[in-house]
This record gives C-alpha cells, sequence and structure tokens, in this order.
C-alpha cells in the first residue's frame, strides 16, 4: 500500500491523523505505518466505537445452567475406567499443550511476563517453571514428551524466550518447546480516533486470549502440530499454580463423552468471587466473565442451594485439533476494556498517562464455545486444582501470599 492508497481508506473512516507525522518518520518506519493501515479493519473498529458509545441490546438470549460431571460422584469403576483411558491417550504421542502466557502481570505489580514472577517458595520456581514440572511428570509416568507451545505477546516475547534460555528450559527438552506470538489490535481513543504511539506507529495491544486460535494458524502451529500426528490440544493459563492439564481421569472422561471439547471447572467460592462461569446461552456452552455477570444471577441458587452459576472457569481446556482449526477461521467478539495508554498527541508530542484514556479490544477464549453443540465439564476439587495468582498481596485474594499456602498444603498432603 502507498501513501495516497492509505490517505484514501484513512479519510473514509476519518482516521487521516494516523498520517500526519508520516514525513517526520524514517523510511523503516514509513513502511511499517502503511502496513499497518494496510491491515486495519476500519470499518469494524468503527463498529466497535459505535458498540461502547450506545451498547447494544442483546437479542433475548436463554440463559441456563450448564450439566457437569462431578468428580467426587464417579464411581471407583468410572474412575478406573476413564484414568485407563486418559492414559493411553496422553502415552499416545497425541497430545500437545498450549500456555496462554500473552499478560502481563500489571495487577500483580510484576515487572514483566507474568509467567517469570517467583512464587516465593524455597525453591524459587517462577510460575513457568511450576507448570513445567507437570509436564515432567508425564514424562516420567508414561515416556512421552509432550511439546509445549507458548503463546506470548509482542510486549513479553523476548523476555519469554530469554527467561526460558536463562533457566535452561527448566530441564525440560528444548527441541520440545515453541514459541509463538498472539496477536494485536489497535486502540482507540474516547473520541473513536485510532492512537499513534509515541513512536509515530498505530497503537496496537495484546488481542485478549481470544486471539489464540487465529495465532496459531497463521504462526503455523496448527499445521506443525499436524505434522506431529497430534490430535488434541490441552490449553492451559499461566496463573494458577494448581494447574493439572494432564490429568488422565479429565482426559479419559472427554473422550468417552465424545464432544469437541473440554473444560475443568471448581465450585465458586462465594457469588462475587471473580472467576467466569460457565452456562448454557440458547443451548450451546458459554462462559459469563465475572464482569458481565448480574448480580441476581450471580446469587441464584438451586432446590439443593448450590450456586446456580457456580461452575468456575479455572482455564483448563481441552479440544481436537480439528475442532480448533475450524474455530481459527471464524471470527471471536471483542470485549472492550478501557486502559492507560501512552500516545502521541495531534501536536507530535509524547503524552505519558496516568489515567485510563483509551481502548483496548480483547477476544476471549471461551467465546468460541457458543460454537460448539456440546462440551464436557469436569468439576474438580478446588483445593486439588486452583490456586490463582492474581493481584498483590495487598490485596490478601488470590495473591502469591494465599497461591503458596494452597501449593504448600496440597503438595505436602498428596506428595509424601
Ligand atoms: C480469568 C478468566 C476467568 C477465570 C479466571 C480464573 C478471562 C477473560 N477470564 O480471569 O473466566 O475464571 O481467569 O483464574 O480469561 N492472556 C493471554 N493473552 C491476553 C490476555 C490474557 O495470554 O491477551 C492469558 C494470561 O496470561 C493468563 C490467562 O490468559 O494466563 C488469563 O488472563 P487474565 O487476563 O489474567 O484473566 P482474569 O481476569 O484473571
Amino acid at each position: 500500500m502507498n501513501y495516497a492508497e492509505a490517505l484514501s481508506k484513512l479519510q473514509k473512516y476519518n482516521q487521516e491523523h494516523l498520517l500526519k507525522f508520516y514525513e517526520k518518520l524514517d523510511l523503516e518506519k514509513q513502511k511499517e505505518l502503511l502496513d499497518q493501515i494496510e491491515t486495519l479493519n476500519l470499518e469494524q473498529i468503527e463498529e466497535l466505537y459505535e458498540s461502547i458509545k450506545t451498547p447494544k441490546k442483546n437479542k433475548e438470549t436463554k440463559v441456563e445452567p450448564i450439566e457437569y460431571i462431578d468428580k467426587e460422584k464417579l464411581t471407583e469403576e468410572e474412575k478406573e475406567k476413564y484414568i485407563k483411558i486418559g492414559n493411553e491417550i496422553l502415552s499416545s504421542g497425541k497430545v500437545a499443550a498450549v500456555t496462554m502466557a500473552g499478560g502481563q502481570g500489571t495487577r500483580l505489580g510484576h515487572n514483566g511476563p507474568k509467567g517469570t514472577f517467583d512464587l516465593g517458595l524455597d525453591s524459587h520456581k517462577s510460575l513457568f517453571e511450576i507448570i513445567c514440572d507437570t509436564f515432567k511428570e508425564v514424562q516420567v509416568e508414561t515416556n512421552c514428551t509432550i511439546p509445549w507451545y507458548v503463546m506470548t505477546s509482542e510486549e513479553n516475547n523476548e523476555e519469554t524466550e530469554q527467561f526460558f534460555e536463562k533457566n535452561n528450559f527448566f530441564d525440560y527438552p528444548k527441541e520440545k518447546v515453541t514459541f509463538f506470538k498472539q496477536g494485536k489490535y489497535p486502540m482507540i481513543d474516547v473520541n473513536g480516533k485510532i492512537l499513534l504511539d509515541t513512536n509515530g506507529l498505530i497503537k496496537e495491544a495484546a488481542d485478549g486470549h481470544g486471539g489464540v486460535y487465529i495465532a496459531m494458524l497463521k504462526n503455523g502451529i496448527l499445521e506443525d502440530m499436524k505434522n506431529k500426528g497430534i490430535k488434541w490440544i490441552i490449553v492451559g493459563g499461566v496463573d494458577n499454580v494448581l494447574v493439572k492439564m494432564f490429568d488422565p481421569l479429565f482426559i479419559g472422561l472427554y473422550i468417552e463423552q465424545g464432544f469437541p471439547a473440554a473444560s475443568k471447572s471448581v465450585v465458586k467460592k462465594y457469588p462475587e468471587e471473580k472467576v467466569g462461569v460457565f452456562c448454557k446461552k440458547d443451548g450451546r456452552p458459554s462462559i459469563i466473565e465475572y464482569t458481565e455477570l448480574s448480580d441476581e444471577m450471580a446469587h441464584e441458587v438451586d432446590e439443593n442451594g448450590e450456586l446456580k452459576y457456580g461452575e468456575s472457569n479455572i482455564i483448563v481446556h481441552i479440544f481436537e485439533l480439528e475442532t480448533m482449526e475450524k474455530i481459527s477461521k471464524n471470527i471471536l467478539p471483542y470485549h472492550p476494556a478501557f486502559k492507560k495508554a501512552n500516545y502521541m498527541d495531534e501536536n507530535g508530542n509524547a503524552v505519558i498517562s496516568q489515567e485510563p484514556n483509551a481502548y483496548k479490544f480483547e477476544a476471549f477464549i471461551f467465546d468460541a464455545f457458543e460454537q460448539l453443540e456440546n462440551m464436557t465439564i469436569f468439576r474438580v476439587k478446588r483445593e486439588e486444582e486452583f490456586a490463582p495468582v492474581k493481584n498483590a498481596d495487598e490485596k490478601g485474594v488470590d495473591c502469591p501470599k494465599t497461591a503458596r499456602e494452597l501449593y504448600i498444603k496440597y503438595h505436602n498432603s498428596y506428595e509424601v
């Protein structure tokens, strides 16, 4: 795309300010800016801005609780059967795992990729190393080395790769670890104008973990997995220090149920807990994020006094490769978030913002669940599988201190 074409594209949507400082950029940056403009979906950006200004009333959606299988209620025979199937799958060489690690540890107050955070154990293991331990356990139990794909973002990729190198990949075979970057999406100001960054290029932010599907397609990860004979992909987050992605019981149950995907859940601790909850929307599996759950729904209880919307997302999902591939070709909705963003103002001055001033747009991995007819939801025990590290210790919840205590308690009681 040349300058004239870029200008004409931008003018149609009143975004031509993006070229105001074009002449001041060096040749390389000029080309980069034109490339950015070429990929802009201005119609979508305009629609997103409109939806913030005048939120559309959603069409009437029927929301219901979701069916789940409770680990506690399985019989010994069932458990045995599923574990056998799960172990066969884990040993088959057809399983790969993705860790979504594109987020920064901002809320945690950690300066760097969240996975590099030291939990404060005597061993000083980072969140990445704690996850790696689970890969090593499968290696010991099944003799199979699971390929590990780490999704980073533009902001933290270099630091993440360096961290793995510096720590000798936590003694996991380096050739089994692949990094890939999630995508980015332009940020806009409160008037719907796309922001220029302080370097004169378009200001972009990570596109949310829903970007995982398209990033796996575009970066050739799905292709690479296919070439390796992978059939199932387990996806996890980076910040749960009790995460169990390679759980034969879960995998066996999922295979037996025959759905295209599965997720683990735990019971919500209290109605206001900051977790997404599983539900069905118009008969399809879905998650309502805590930011979008009404107070009334958060408190609704069933005839047993259990929260109706209490199956909480702990970010452990399994997909068939084919399912991920299908999803990667569909567009997911974007959720706006109002954030602090440094930018270049209309006079070409860099502005460092202390307050939220711009919208970033994030897709959520679980918005794709609605594309599936059904999925397995497996309720596991919270004390065995969920210890999130989200906030700094001052907050007192979901912080390093609470996660460390849960981690130590679990490992002391189950591994002696
Ligand atoms: C998340 C879930 C919530 C769940 C809770 C459990 C979302 C939107 N919400 O909340 O349903 O109950 O965890 O702890 O996911 N990430 C990326 N790229 C991004 C953004 C995030 O890779 O652009 C990764 C993070 O590194 C992390 C995971 O996704 O591993 C979760 O993201 P985060 O933003 O921390 O979500 P929460 O609000 O904590």
